[in-house]
């Protein structure tokens, strides 16, 4: 049970709020005082920075004749990927978790698209997903694992399994391995899976092999964390898959952006960060550019396994680039997901 304070206010919704608030301004100080970031070598570097828009860094690329599938098209992040993209001349497979959710987001801009529903916690609607894709039996030329839902308050399960750590991670991996064969056919397939700088607070000892239920502790931020620490790891395992291949498997942070990401804190600080966020947060115009720089630019057409911020790659460190753990990440999950891999 939580205990309440006289104005109502849980110690828990304070602990979360403040950790939302401060995340992003944290998040905003931090990269202006820390270090130069560590670029992996041979990666090319972009011009692009902090301040570029998705629209930007998309100038002048013509887009016509690629499908790009976007999950989570119902906001933030996931709706400027899919307007941007649209823009340039892409067909974007737009997701929402009902079909309705996923046709309003894809009439709400221009270019051409075709929702789907897709609901990340219910294995058979990834595989109807999935299906439906490949029902229009074109190359799928760039997947988007951009869907995500962010600390959760109160434990949740699904099959048994933490919400978060199946939203943000598993829900993506059954996606994806179900529509290889057509990020295949495509003449140089992507995928870009967007992460967090949030993978700092999974458990230093990385994935919680023992506690994927969350039932032995649990902790929103801490299960955030460790969901988007497997996005890299997803990537990393995908990459090394796909070596020797043109296709490529990259993932990225990015940065603090207003969304409705938050909108599992409680309502005050939901409030504060709305009036202090536009400050130091960047907007969804910023906060796409560099999903769609891994998306479309050709800079990256080679590059693989790596993970990037402001449209550089940079070099995590750390549990985030172990590869062990990646290949045991990778089955863990295909264990997790066997009945519906196909
Ligand atoms: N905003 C940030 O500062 C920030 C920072 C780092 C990383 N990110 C990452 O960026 C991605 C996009 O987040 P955002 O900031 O754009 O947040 P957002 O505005 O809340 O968008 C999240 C999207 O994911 C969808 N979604 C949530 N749960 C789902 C489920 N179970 N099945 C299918 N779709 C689901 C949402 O659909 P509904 O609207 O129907 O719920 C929505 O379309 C996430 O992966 C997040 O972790 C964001």
């Amino acid at each position: 049970m939580q205990r309440h304070s006289r104005s109502g206010i849980s110690r828990r919704g304070v602990l979360i709020g403040t950790a939302v608030v401060a995340a992003g301004a944290g998040a905003a100080m931090f990269m202006r005082r820390s270090p130069p970031p560590v670029r992996p070598a041979g990666v090319p570097l972009s011009t692009y920075t902090s301040k570029t828009t998705a629209e930007e860094v998309t100038a002048g690329l013509d887009l016509s004749g690629r499908t790009v599938l976007v999950t989570g098209v119902t906001s933030g992040i996931g709706l400027e990927t899919m307007r941007v993209l649209a823009l340039r001349g892409a067909h974007v497979i737009g997701t929402g978790r009902t079909l309705d959710k996923a046709a309003a987001a894809c009439a709400s801009v221009p270019g051409r698209t075709t929702p789907l529903a897709l609901e990340l916690t219910d294995f058979p609607s990834v595989v109807a997903c999935a299906d439906a894709m490949r029902a229009l039996e074109v190359p799928l030329d760039v997947i988007v694992c951009n869907a995500g839902v962010m600390a959760l308050p109160n434990l949740e399960q699904v099959n048994g399994l933490e919400k978060q750590f199946v939203t943000n991670h598993l829900g993506h991996f059954l996606l994806v391995n179900r529509l290889l064969d057509r990020v295949q056919a495509a003449p140089q397939g992507r995928v870009v899976v967007v992460s967090s700088s949030a993978l700092k607070w999974a458990d230093p000892a990385g994935i919680e092999w023992d506690n994927l239920s969350g039932e032995r502790d649990y902790n929103p931020s801490r299960a955030y964390g460790q969901s988007k620490l497997a996005n890299n790891l997803f990537t990393i395992e995908l990459a090394r898959r796909f070596a020797g291949t043109p296709k490529t498997a990259n993932c990225m942070n990015p940065g603090a952006v207003l969304t409705e990401l938050q909108r599992h804190a409680p309502e005050w600080a939901v409030t504060l960060g709305r009036w202090v966020g536009p400050a130091f947060m960047k907007m969804p115009a910023e906060g796409a550019s560099t999903t769609c720089y891994l998306a479309a630019h050709p800079l990256v057409t080679t590059v693989s396994g790596h993970y990037f911020i402001d449209c550089n790659p940079v070099s995590p460190g750390g549990n985030p680039e172990d590869p062990a753990m990646a290949a045991r990440l990778w089955d863990v999950s295909a264990e997790l997901v066997r009945p519906y891999l196909g």
